[in-house]
């Protein structure tokens, strides 16, 4: 099997470091604190949240709600009633009296899947009853034998509801309400972290312990990535490894899948230049997502994002050798294009420089745009 995982989460084996982090946060979920999660997209939020659970799985009862598909408060509702009745509560002892008489509670109806998983669908007679409906499940929680966690992932979506319900209230006062349940909201960067730190009005992060998680350590990295080459018989150098770690700026989901691409070769590049031959191929094919690009952006923004990219990083964007590369003529007109960029997601600010938020578009702009 090859080590480097493009998804999802198997063991702590093919899981690197993150030790400081899952420490804290399973120390905080044993003192009953609450956790806030934030990192930019594709860092390992997902990943960690499962790596805690398969530390706490032993005693607590532990939920994962993906919120990523959802667009109103009734369909994160759902979510969570899935997430109950997909979780260990029930597979201990499947179809008990306790599971209809939560579907009952939560007045849903419930089916089995293609794949065997049953779902349930809520039906709300009016509109007032929706947290009601939530409310009854935390109430199943609490009422629980094992302590629960309850990980809200991708907690920025509710940002985008269309229903205009004071979620974000009514989830505070619940979890304050219940001893027996421990959470986690996880979410990426932009539209969270603006919110928990830009908005008084905003009491609810406060409640939580807010956790940003960074890179991973490098050398820790390195170390991980030898130690699955070296276990799989197939040698890599510490030059290329090193280079794998600068070329993604240390951005996990990209190393994971640049390390997949090439312990998947049958014969692994000794050099750079031989990595460069295979990469190049594997970049070509990202064209498809990629080409749509410039329709997305203004002229000015796709000139500055090819800039940024060619440059990889870039300290002073109104410098005037900068400027000349993007083809920007004033500072001013740079700004504004800088903040449109920022908002689109394209870039990221790390610590002084930009780079683009898409490691694999910045290099696919670099050779081929
Ligand atoms: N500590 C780690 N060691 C090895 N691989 C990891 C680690 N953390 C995450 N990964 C891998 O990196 C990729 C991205 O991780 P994950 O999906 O958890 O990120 P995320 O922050 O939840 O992303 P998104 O914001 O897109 O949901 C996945 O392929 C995952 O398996
Ligand atoms: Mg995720």
């Amino acid at each position: 099997m090859n080590p480097f995982l493009l998804k999802g989460y198997i063991s702590p084996q093919y899981f690197c470091d993150r030790e400081k982090e899952s420490d804290k946060i399973i120390n905080s979920i044993r003192n009953q604190q609450d956790i806030t999660l934030f990192a930019i997209r594709r860092t390992g939020k997902s990943a960690l949240i499962f790596h805690i659970f398969n530390h706490l799985k032993e005693s607590y009862d532990c939920l994962y709600v993906d919120l990523w598909g959802t667009t109103s408060l009734s369909g994160f509702i759902n979510e969570a009633a899935n997430a109950v009745i997909q979780s260990t509560i029930f597979s201990k002892r499947s179809f008990s009296k306790k599971l209809t008489d939560f579907i009952r509670a939560i007045g849903a109806s419930l089916s089995i899947g293609n794949d065997g998983k049953p779902s349930v669908d809520i039906i709300y007679h009016d509109r007032n009853q929706v947290f009601n409906r939530l409310e009854e499940i935390f109430q199943f929680l609490e009422g629980n034998s094992s302590q629960v966690i309850i990980a809200f992932d991708e907690f920025q979506k509710i940002k985008k509801y269309t229903d205009s319900m004071p979620l974000e209230a009514k989830l505070r006062s619940l979890v304050q309400k219940y001893h027996n349940i421990r959470f986690i909201f996880s979410g990426s960067e932009q539209h969270l972290i603006s919110d928990i730190f830009s908005s008084i009005d905003r009491p609810f992060y406060q409640s939580t312990r807010i956790i940003e998680l960074k890179k991973i350590d490098t050398s820790h990295y390195h170390q991980f990535i030898m130690k699955h080459f070296h276990a799989g018989n197939k040698a890599i150098s510490d030059t290329l490894v090193s280079h794998v770690l600068t070329l993604c700026h240390g951005h996990t989901y990209y190393i994971q899948a640049i390390c997949n691409l090439i312990y998947s070769q049958e014969k692994i590049p000794d050099t750079i230049d031989e990595f460069e031959e295979i990469y190049l191929d594997f970049i070509a094919e990202k064209q498809v997502f990629y080409a749509e690009l410039p329709h997305r952006l203004t002229r000015h923004q796709f000139s500055t994002t090819k800039a940024i990219a060619s440059f990889g990083k870039v300290e002073g964007v109104t410098t005037r050798e900068f400027m000349a590369k993007a083809e920007i003529g004033s500072p001013g007109t740079m700004q504004a294009v800088i903040k449109a960029l920022k908002e689109k997601q394209v870039i990221i600010k790390e610590g002084v420089a930009y780079r683009l938020y898409d490691v694999f578009l910045e290099h696919y702009l670099r050779y081929f745009g």
